[in-house]
Order: structure tokens, then sequence, then C-alpha cells
């Protein structure tokens, strides 16, 4: 059992927290949960998502930890080591590359909307110096997406900032950045919130996001649901495994996943508390809104507001680098599969997987405008590659995962590796893990197939 991973190690608990908190927080948390739940009608869909963050999500995460500090390698190797050591089935590997996989699409669409921030930051810039206002906020939305040379001049940018910290190696620019940067971002969709409540339609919002209507409960919602607990959580694709390769043996992994489900849980429900007031305040529509819900929404507000201009900036700042401590943990697992082969240096391995990821966005950037017209699983292109990976595939890569820790890997491991769980503690992971958590993913997936 190998104590220090290849590729580096994390300084301590505090650096671990923020690794993976700075993973979990981004744009999951402010633009895809806001949309969600605009799309599938509020409280019915928190409900199910905060269901499944405890009863999924985290029996998951602990999983994931451990079987990546475990294996301490890139998650396909991981899982031959896995494997191999307790004399497992080699099929279980295919945990890792359909992790690899769902990686390499979320990032390709990720990136182009880790474009749109960093190309409203630069609306923002400029209107600080002057520019003109953003007074239609669904028209200049509408023309960013209508520009193939915009949508992939700042998907090119946002990919540049990920290959950039990767090459460089995880502990030295990330762990300063992080310690920064999240705290702020967190203030600043405070301010946001109080913004909110000063348009007297909090209380509308909190009853659209937290009054379930059981009725609208169906296998849609309980997908979306499903696979937005994965995705805010980066479950399902190995994510945190790799991050949790890269783990000291010494630190307590329920406490690491506790603190990290809630730093993500709270920001998305502060992103809606943030968002939803606005939206009813303009008396824009709730439901609906699709994935420009902030951006045809927010700029309403920050128009109204005093000194709404640079707190737009940095709004739009934070969020980019809220998305860029996420992206970066998309492109850990294939780089360090790539650098686990030996031939190329993790530079090299980190530009290669960059590469062939970014020309995968151009795909989601070219569907909004030249391929508009393409349509898979009744969806624009950006919609289903987002579907795919993040409905299907990262519930299905979440099930094999629980699955193979509770079930197949060998209890010397795992009882080992949650060491400082007490029996009962263990017991209940175990349960969640091995029956709860698998069973909830095919019912869900039962009912969106055949409900
Ligand atoms: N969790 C991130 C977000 O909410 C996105 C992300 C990072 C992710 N790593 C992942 C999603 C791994 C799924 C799997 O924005």
């Amino acid at each position: 059992m190998a104590n220090n991973s290849i590729h580096g190690m994390w300084s301590s608990r505090l650096a671990f927290i923020l690794a993976a908190s700075g993973s979990a927080v981004g744009l999951g948390n402010i633009w895809r949960f806001p949309y969600l739940a605009s799309d599938n009608g509020g409280g019915a869909f928190v409900l199910v998502y905060l269901g499944c963050i405890l009863l999924v999500g985290l029996p998951i995460m602990a999983a994931e930890i451990l079987m990546g500090r475990h294996g301490r390698m890139s998650p396909v190797n991981t899982l031959r080591k896995l494997t191999s050591e307790g004399g497992h089935s080699k099929g279980w590997v295919v945990i890792g590359w359909i992790g690899m996989a769902a990686a390499v699409m979320i990032l390709s669409f990720y990136s182009v909307v880790g474009g749109w921030t960093l190309h409203y930051a630069w609306l923002y810039v400029q209107q600080l110096f002057g520019g003109a206002p953003i007074t239609d906020p669904g028209a200049t939305f509408g023309a960013l997406l209508a520009s193939p040379g915009t949508l992939v001049f700042w998907h090119s940018a946002f990919m540049l900032m990920t290959v950039g910290v990767v090459a460089m190696g995880v502990e030295k620019g990330l762990e300063r950045a992080v310690k920064l940067l999240m705290p702020l971002l967190f203030l600043i969709l405070l301010g946001l919130f109080a913004y909110g409540v000063s348009t007297g339609k909090v209380g509308q919002a909190f009853s659209f996001l937290f009054t379930p209507d059981f009725s609208k409960i169906d296998g849609n919602v309980l997908l979306a649901a499903l696979g937005q607990a994965f995705f805010s959580m980066s479950l399902g694709m190995c994510g945190i495994m790799t991050y949790g390769a890269y783990l000291p043996r010494d630190i307590s992994i329920p406490k690491v996943a506790g603190t990290v489900a809630i730093m993500d849980t709270t920001v998305a429900l502060l992103a809606g508390l943030a968002i939803f007031p606005v939206i009813f305040a303009f008396g824009l529509d709730p439901a609906g809104g699709g994935p420009g819900l902030i951006f045809t929404s927010l700029p309403l507000a920050f128009n109204d507001m005093p000194f709404g201009i640079p707190y737009a900036l940095a709004f739009f700042v934070l969020l980019a680098v809220a998305a860029w401590t996420s992206s970066i943990s998309l492109l850990e697992p294939p780089t360090a599969f790539i650098v686990e082969k030996g031939k190329v240096s993790r530079k090299g391995a980190a530009l290669l997987a960059a590469v062939g990821i970014w020309a995968l966005g151009l795909l989601t950037a070219l569907g909004f405008n030249v391929w508009s017209s393409v349509r898979v699983f009744g969806r624009d292109l950006q919609g289903a590659v987002e579907y795919i990976a993040s409905d299907l595939m990262l519930p299905i890569g979440g099930l094999l995962i629980a699955l193979f820790a509770a079930w197949v890997l060998r209890k010397e491991i795992t009882r080992g590796e949650l060491s400082d769980m007490g029996n009962g503690g263990f017991l209940v992971w175990k349960i969640l893990c091995g029956v709860v958590a698998p069973g909830l993913v095919l019912v869900i997936l039962y009912m969106k197939i055949f409900g």
C-alpha cells in the first residue's frame, strides 16, 4: 500500500477541504442549480436534490475518497490496483473509464459556460469605463450565443486558465487561490441575497424553492435532481477519487466529506435565494429559465442596485474563479492517467488532454449557432452532452462505485480507511452505500426510462 502518490500530496487537511470544496462549488451551484430548479418546478426538485445529497452523495463521496486514498493513482489505475490486489474481477475497471469519459464530456461544455462568465466579466469592465449598459439582458445573452467567434474565444481562454494550473501541479497555485477567493464569493452571494431581501420578494422565492408540490415529481424531476447532486458534489466520475489519492493517511474521511457537502449545499441554496427574488422582483417567469437563467436575470438587479456595475464585475470574476477551481478537478484525472503511461511529462499530459477536450467543446459552442438545428434526445448539442454526462453517466458511475466499495472491496480496507468511525457509523455508511444509494439510483433510472 503506497503511502504517497507520485503526483503529489495535499499539505494538510485544510488543503484537501479547500481543493475538494473548490471542485464541488462551481457553476453547478450558481449557474446549474437555479436553472434546474426553475425548469423542474422549484420545491419538488429542491427537496429531492437535498435527499439525494444526504442519502446518495455523502456515502458515495466517502467511498470515492477511500478508494482513491487506497489506490493512490488516476481512476483507471486505482481501479486496476484495487481489483488485482483483492483478486476481484477486472470488469470493475470500467468505473475508471466511465469516469474519464464523463470528465472529458463535462469539461467540454463546462469550459464554454466558464467562458460566458469571463465574457460577462469583460462586459462589466467595459461598463466601468463608460461602455453601454446591459439594458436588455435577454438580447445580450442571445447575441453571445449567436456569435461562434466570441464563444470559442472565451472557451479557449477558460481552457488555457485550466491547463495552466493543472500543468503546474495542483499544490502551488490552487491551494492559495482557493483559500482567498472562495470566502469572497460567499460574501458576494450574501450581498446579492441582501439585495434580494430589499426587493421584498424573498418570501416568494422561499416558497418557490422550499414548498414542494409533490404532483410535480416525476421521472424527469427525480433524474434531474439526482444528476445535479452528483454534478454539484463532483461525484460519479472519480474526480473526488483522484483528489482522495493525494490525501494523507491520517485525515478523517467522514469529517472532510461532511464539510465539503455542507459547503456545497449552502452555496447552492444561497445562490437560489439570491437569484429568485430578482426573478420575481422584475416580473420574469420563474419557470423554464434554461441555461441562460442567471445571465438573463441578474443583470437587471445589477442595473438597479447601488454600485451595481463594480458589484457585477466582482460577481462574474468570482464565478469564473469558482468555475476554474472546479474545471481543474475535471482535467486532473485524464492528466494523471496520461502521466502514468510514463511517456510524457505532466505539462505535456495536461496539454494533450486539454486540446482534445477543447475540440469537443466546439460542439457545445457551435451547437448554439451554426448547428443550432441539430437535436439529440430532443436537446441542442450543449444540452445533450450535459444530459448524457451528468444525468446518465454520473449516476451510473456512482452506482458502480457504491456497489464496489460496499460489496466488493474487502472489509479490512474500507474499515481501515474509515477507522475513526464507530462500528455503528460504519454500518450506517455500509447500508447507505451498499443498499440505499444504489437502490435510489436504480429506482430513479427505472422511473425515467419506463415511467
Ligand atoms: N462540481 C462542480 C460544480 O458544481 C463541477 C465539477 C467539478 C464536476 N468536478 C466534477 C462535476 C466532477 C462532476 C464530476 O460546478
